[in-house]
């Protein structure tokens, strides 16, 4: 079973001026992938409320994969990719790639999202853009490969070549 945290990033939805809407269809889609939704929390946009969440989540034992939703585009205040970015010890792009380009599939725009993934202590952290649409499609196209990628951050996976 795979452990995660979402964090939905918006200045409206932290307010209480808009529902959140993208966190609950992450954790909707979850359950029947077989991960375990353990919590759902809402920040603002801004760098150190990011910062301090995802480090919270990341320093407490037992949290698999952080999903973030929101603040990955162009706007003035989307700064979700330099924030998860300045907390990871290691970048993953390739998951980012992926999302981008089978976004692609469904429209241009795929490309304004500026979501990075990256792995802090025993924790995988996946920025995933801001709209349910978006957070649909992200999702179903890297899904598949978070249990290996989880496995092998937690030191399992593959047999050494190298013995
Ligand atoms: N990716 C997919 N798969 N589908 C989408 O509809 N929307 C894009 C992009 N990524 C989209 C997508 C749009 S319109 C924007 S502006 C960026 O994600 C950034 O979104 P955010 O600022 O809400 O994080």
């Amino acid at each position: 079973m795979i452990r995660v945290a979402i964090v939905t990033v918006s200045d409206s939805c932290a307010k209480g001026q808009r529902a959140d809407l993208s966190g609950p269809a992450i954790s909707e889609r979850l359950p029947r992938s077989g991960f375990e939704v353990l919590e759902k929390t809402v920040v603002p946009d801004d760098r150190e409320s990011i910062v301090t969440e995802l480090m919270r989540l990341s320093n407490q034992a037992g949290t698999d994969l952080v999903l973030t939703t929101g603040g990955t585009g162009l706007g003035p205040r989307d700064i979700t990719p330099e924030a998860t970015a300045s907390v990871c010890e290691r970048m993953v792009p390739g998951l980012a790639e992926l999302m981008r380009l089978e976004g692609l599939k469904q429209t241009p725009n795929a490309v304004l999202s500026r979501a990075v993934c990256g792995v802090r202590h025993d924790t995988l952290i996946v920025n995933l853009p801001g709209s349910v649409k978006a957070v649909r499609e992200c999702l179903e196209a890297i899904l598949n490969l978070l249990p290996h990628a989880i496995e092998m951050m937690h030191g399992g996976g593959h047999e050494r070549k190298d013995t």
